[in-house]
């Protein structure tokens, strides 16, 4: 689905409506330059999953945890990432399989090791300074 938004808040309120689709396990990989509105739009899949801690983007932790009511919910944050073999040695994988939601800026940092099923946002920056554009898109493996 392609968005358009005008507000930090309506792009917020874009990742509480994605959070209803989410359970245990899901992955969402979100693209998008520098202020393009990843960590705003991940914000708002929180608020929707009942995360009530404070959420910004763990540029230099690379990853976040909190508890939402459903599961737990990891945030990860790839920008200062500088190989695959770095996401491996933080145990990106076990996170994948421990059945919390995963929460991913950057996520193009990790290449082969994302799951093939995974929701995919791309943010990018519009047409003024408020203006975003925002492609969300359900990816679920290749069909056996
Ligand atoms: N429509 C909009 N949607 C989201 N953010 C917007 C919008 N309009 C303006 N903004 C502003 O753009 C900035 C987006 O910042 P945010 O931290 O979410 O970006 P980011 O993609 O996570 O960047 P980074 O790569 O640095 O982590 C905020 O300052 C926000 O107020
Ligand atoms: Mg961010």
């Amino acid at each position: 689905m392609d968005h358009v938004t005008h507000s930090e808040a309506e792009t917020s309120r874009l990742g509480e409506e994605l959070a209803a689709r989410l359970g245990s396990g899901d992955v969402v990989a979100c693209f998008g330059d520098l202020g393009s509105g990843k960590t705003r739009f991940i914000q708002g899949v929180c608020r929707g999953l009942g995360v009530r801690e404070h959420v910004a983007s763990p540029t230099f932790t690379i990853v976040n945890e909190y508890g939402g009511i459903r599961s737990r919910v990891f945030h990860f944050d790839f920008y200062r990432i500088r190989s695959a073999a770095e996401i491996l040695d933080l145990g990106f994988e076990e996170y994948l399989a421990s059945g919390g939601i995963c929460l991913i800026e950057w996520a193009e940092k990790a290449g082969d090791l994302l799951p093939e099923r995974r929701y995919e946002v791309t943010l990018a920056l519009g047409e003024d300074e408020h203006t975003r554009a925002v492609a969300i898109s359900e990816y679920r493996g290749v069909p056996a």
